[in-house]
């Protein structure tokens, strides 16, 4: 039996790797003053089709099924309804901008390709309750931080951004009504992966073609990120972003500001995306609460690709890696094994990570599994007891001391 396609094991060397990326993720983001929060796995299939034409991909790749009790349910494929939803119970609980983060797992079913899974990881970042283009750059900036915490520079990724309005405008006077832009916008979406002649049949009701969409993007429209641009500038952040109106984004509540991030060499797909929803709570409360609202996700996936080619961000994981432990306690005459496992205790109790061997084994064999776990200190209990030996593995210096003296020698090991 191996798990579905699409889904992981995570077996403890996979583990660290996550762990590294998750915190990595959460460090940055409380660095940026915001606070982490989470919600349910399952959510009510309709929170989806509210906001979603029929057709819509999102709604495509939903698991979604009727629970025991005949209700239709969905596992969430992306956090931004339920952060919508979440902020239009209880916005009046909260001070505005509200910075929130989360780190959680979410379901898609996808085409199995490259950086595509069916259950990934995502990190999502989003601040709730200000329109001003200072919040666009303030969750940019965090995403630019984000990739250079992981270890990549400007000559690895790049932030490429475009404006949903820029493009709502040109459809707007070229005559397309509501739905022809919807179609315009998911045919530019899959420019750079479907070809010309796909999505011009999919273009034809709207009477524009590959070609119009090309020109629109070469044009450019420079003022309409301009004060972005500035903040980011100000930031000294200006080389890790480039306008780019091909990006549109794959999600239909999207209002303004869009961007995404891609490695340099365009070899993997996105690494992150994200852009302005100023209509999405208004829409799910009914018109009740009115919240302006940007932010982005970051897959684990692709990033995971991203470290594995970029040396720089391979060595930080390496050091993240690691494995260090603090002491391990060698039972080198088994009669003592129970001062042993007073030692043990007691070095557990101090905060200091300490391990040893379950059952009886050679001397030999318990150092080498204490360099193994790459232990700073090996502690020797034998036949000189009261006496023990405090070994710095790393310069093989030693010294023996009495047991009671060990704690307090213990005590600052972390600090040598
Ligand atoms: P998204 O572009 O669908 O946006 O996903 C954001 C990132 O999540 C992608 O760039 C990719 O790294 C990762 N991702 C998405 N689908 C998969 C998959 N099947 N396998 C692996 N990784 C994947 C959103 O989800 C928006 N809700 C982001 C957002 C937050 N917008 C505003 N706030």
């Amino acid at each position: 039996m191996q798990a579905l396609p699409g889904f992981r094991d995570f077996y403890p060397e996979d583990c660290a790797r996550r762990n590294h990326v998750i915190e990595t993720w959460r460090s940055v983001s409380r660095r940026y003053g915001f606070l982490e929060f989470d919600g349910p796995v399952l959510e009510s299939t309709d929170l989806y089709r509210k906001k979603n034409e029929e057709g819509a991909e999102i709604l495509e790749q939903l698991y979604s099924f009727a629970d025991r009790g005949g209700r239709e349910v969905a596992l969430r494929p992306e956090m931004t309804p339920t952060l919508a939803r979440m902020v239009a119970a209880r916005e009046k609980h909260y001070r505005k901008p509200m910075k929130w983060f989360c780190v959680s797992n979410f379901f898609r079913h996808e085409r199995q390709q490259k950086g595509r899974l069916r259950e990934f990881l995502q990190f999502n970042a989003d601040i709730i309750g200000e329109s001003s283009p200072q919040a666009d750059a303030e969750i940019i900036a965090l995403a630019v931080d984000l990739m250079r915490a992981f270890g990549f520079t400007a000559e690895h990724f790049v932030v490429r951004l475009s404006d949903r309005k820029a493009w709502m405008e040109f459809l707007q006077s070229r005559g397309c009504d509501e739905a022809a832009c919807r179609t315009v916008l998911a045919c530019a979406d899959k420019l750079e992966r479907e070809p010309a002649e796909k999505l011009n049949a999919k273009l034809a009701p709207t009477g524009l073609v590959v070609d119009d969409l090309k020109a629109f993007i070469a044009a450019g429209s420079p003022g309409a990120f301009a004060p972005v641009l500035e903040a980011l500038a100000a930031r000294g952040l200006s080389g890790f972003v480039q306008p780019d109106l091909s990006i549109v984004r794959g999600l239909a509540y999207y209002t303004g500001v869009v961007f995404e991030i891609f490695d340099r060499s365009k070899s993997l797909r996105a690494l992150a995306g994200g852009g302005r929803y100023d209509g999405l709570i208004k829409g799910l409360s009914d018109g009740a609460i009115d919240l302006p609202a940007i932010g982005f996700g970051m897959g684990d996936v692709v990033l995971g690709h991203l470290i594995n080619e970029t040396p720089s961000a391979s060595e930080k994981l390496k050091a993240a890696l690691a494995q260090t432990s603090d002491v391990y306690v060698i039972i080198a005459d088994e009669s003592r094994r129970a001062e042993a496992l007073q030692i043990v205790q007691t070095c557990r109790e101090l905060g200091l990570s300490t391990d040893f061997s379950l059952r009886p084994a050679k001397i030999g064999k318990q150092f080498q599994e204490a360099e193994h776990l790459g232990a700073c200190h090996a502690v020797l209990v034998g036949q000189e007891w009261p006496q023990v030996k405090l070994k710095h593995l790393a310069t093989r210096s030693e010294e023996a001391i009495d047991h009671a003296a060990l704690v307090p020698n213990l005590k600052n090991i972390k600090l040598r």
